[in-house]
């Protein structure tokens, strides 16, 4: 089962689950999914993570034996103003989670975390072990979740990996990011170049980077969706385990600007305004821990090749799945 199946990521490990051969129980309450993101293969069950026998009914009724848990509050703008939102569904909507599967001896799940967990990181690039220290409630209710599951695996062997990501970016052929609230900078981006936006508001340029904006790290959802399967396939072998799925280096706001200039065509205005308060200067993972042991090799690296898979299905899509 794939909770969170309807949202960006959900839908793309979806899609690539069915398309490796498994069957897939869809779970999404459709608060910011699209029941049209679901691959039609998939069995759909609208359902919320907090609603305990939603959850059960959907588990046991489909012989679930291996859970994918992407279902989130995920939008970080709102953890200063509603924090409780985020406990309530990626911490106990999680704990109702796991205690059914517990309850229904389904001992296996992988987890879409969060480089947020980390918080502002005291060396670059951040490794599995390094502190974390969230500095906000989303990276916090996140991190929780992991905690919650290191205690099933002690206590009765709940087999997990936690997948650690930033900025996952891109499309496959049919399925890519639709919000009705965009905060992500290349959707935001990319509706500039569509004519939604008439420019891009980039937040500070005074950074200490060698452009002076922020540094983050970016990686393409198809692999993220396929390192999700690969944690799959290993949980057997690895029992409980931690791994990042970044890009080693990050790319800069401005070039990111610069690559969908490339992409596009457009010129896309920019206007720099004030740094938003918590934005640390560099945030870049290290994947060698998943290179390593799971054999994730990410196929994109280059930054306008992953915009470009962005632009061909927004262009095909400039109303997103509505
Ligand atoms: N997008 C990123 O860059 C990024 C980075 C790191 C981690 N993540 C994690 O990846 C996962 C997916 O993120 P996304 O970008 O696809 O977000 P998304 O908002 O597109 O998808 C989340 C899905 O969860 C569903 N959902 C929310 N609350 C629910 C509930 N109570 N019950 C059932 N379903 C519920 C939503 O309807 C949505 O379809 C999240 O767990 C997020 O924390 C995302």
């Amino acid at each position: 089962m794939v909770t969170g199946a309807a949202g960006f990521i959900g839908s793309v490990v979806t899609e690539r689950l069915i398309e490796a051969g498994h069957q897939v129980v869809a779970f999404d309450s459709l608060k910011y999914g699209h029941r049209a993101a679901v691959h039609p293969e998939a069995i759909w069950v609208q359902g919320d993570l907090r609603d305990d026998h939603a959850v059960r009914t959907a588990l046991e009724q489909n012989q679930v034996e291996a859970v994918m848990h992407l279902a989130a509050e995920a939008y970080i703008d709102l953890a200063a103003t509603d924090p409780g939102m985020f406990f309530d569904v990626n911490t106990s909507g999680g704990h109702i989670l796991l205690a059914a599967m517990r309850d229904l001896r389904i001992n296996k799940i992988v987890n879409s975390s969060t480089a947020a967990c980390y918080g502002e990181p005291k060396k670059l690039p951040i490794q599995e072990d390094d502190p974390k220290h969230p500095v906000n409630a989303y990276g916090e209710s996140k991190l929780q979740f992991e905690q919650q599951v290191k205690w099933h695996h002690l206590s009765h062997g709940l087999k997990h990996i936690s997948l650690r990501y930033f900025n996952a970016c891109g499309a496959s052929k049919t399925r890519g990011e639709a919000r009705d609230r965009e905060t992500h900078i290349i959707p935001i981006l990319l509706d500039v170049a569509i004519g939604k936006r008439p420019q891009f508001h980039l937040f500070g340029a005074d950074y200490d980077t060698p452009d002076g904006t922020c540094i983050r790290d970016y990686v393409h959802v198809v692999d993220i969706a396929d390192a999700h399967i690969l944690a799959l396939s290993k949980l057997d072998e690895i029992g409980e385990r931690a791994y990042n799925l970044g890009c080693n280096e990050g790319f800069s706001n401005r070039e990111v600007v610069q690559a969908v200039r490339e992409v596009t065509g457009h010129e896309i205005p920019v206007v720099i305004g004030n740094r938003r308060p918590g934005d640390p200067a560099r945030l870049v993972a290290s994947n060698e821990r998943a290179k390593s042991e799971l054999g994730w090799k990410p196929s994109f690296t280059n930054l306008a090749e992953m915009i470009e898979t962005t632009w061909v299905w927004r262009s095909a899509h400039p109303n997103g799945y509505a």
